[in-house]
């Protein structure tokens, strides 16, 4: 493992624009389960996951009883908020203050890589921090809005301050579109990049798995070096999309790179 880290290390210290895509096996380091990793959400109970496909179809039919439910019911919410980032996060947010790497485009909601620092992240699919409108996709902080007053007085759902649309979570749930703005600035970042880390992500679900394949792509003879780093070999592994896999945790893996790019920006004089 330290042959590849220290490959990681000389890729990411030459690189010309460095991103990184991101899944729930950043965060279970801080106390956020992953879904299907060992001990995951939906491993440990499958139903959840049916559950989560009938969440947009219960905004869509009742938003009013959405917002009671998320409210009242849904605990884990809590606990992620409650959640610190781990050594990983905080090693891409230094290598980003080292304008090594220049974005991360996350599927996690649990806004830990801003808690660590990272300035440019790309929230994939959504962020716990923030509501979104349903109809004109503007972000709202739930600071804006006095949500247990409102719950209180039977006066949800909360509505867009712009065009009257009804506000949902920033979170995108299945079968509910990526939000545009997102979608774009991520394809540019992936096309962009000449060096892609994936952390802690099983790449099983679309359109984000189909990220790493774009920036595979030769583009105009310009090869990007995909770099996987997770707990397990996945999809990309044996596709061969990645070019290898430093298989560990990212709470370990990802200091050491740091310290590794370090070492040589140290011996190069930079
Ligand atoms: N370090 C490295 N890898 C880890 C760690 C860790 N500390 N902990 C777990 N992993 C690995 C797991 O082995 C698994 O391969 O991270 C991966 C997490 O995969 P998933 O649980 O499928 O999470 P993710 O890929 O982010 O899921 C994508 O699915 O349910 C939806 O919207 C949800 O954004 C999520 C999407």
């Amino acid at each position: 493992m330290e042959d590849l880290i220290a490959k990681a290390a000389g890729q990411l210290a030459r690189s010309r624009y460095a991103v990184a895509l991101t899944g729930a096996g950043m965060s279970t380091e801080s106390g956020v389960p992953d879904f299907r990793g060992p001990n995951g959400v939906w491993t440990r109970n499958p139903d959840a996951e049916r559950q989560a496909y009938e969440s947009y179809y219960r905004f869509q039919r009742d938003p009013k009883a959405y917002w009671i439910e998320r409210m009242t019911a849904v605990t884990w919410l809590k606990d992620m908020e409650s959640a610190r980032p781990n050594p990983g996060h905080h090693a891409l947010a230094e290598l980003e203050e080292m304008s090594i790497l220049k974005s991360i485009v996350t599927q996690n909601i649990d806004n830990l890589h801003q808690k660590a620092g990272s300035k440019k992240v790309l929230d994939y699919h959504g962020n716990i921090s923030l509501l979104r409108c349903y109809s004109c996709d503007t972000r709202y902080d739930p600071q804006q809005y006095e949500l247990e007053r409102m719950l209180a007085e039977d006066r949800l759902p909360p509505y867009c301050q712009k065009c009257n649309g009804v506000l949902k979570s920033d979170v995108v749930h299945f079968n509910e579109a990526i939000p545009p703005d997102v979608a774009k600035h991520s394809q540019e970042e992936v096309a962009g990049c000449d060096v892609m880390l994936i952390c802690g992500t099983s790449a099983v679900v679309y359109p984000f798995a189909m990220l790493p394949r774009m920036a595979k792509q030769e583009r105009a003879g310009r090869k990007t070096v995909i770099i996987e780093i997770n707990a397990e070999a996945t999809p990309l592994t044996a596709e061969g999309v990645s070019d290898y896999l430093i298989q560990g945790k990212t709470g370990t893996i990802l200091p050491k790179v740091l310290e590794a790019v370090k070492q040589k920006r140290k011996a190069e004089g930079q």
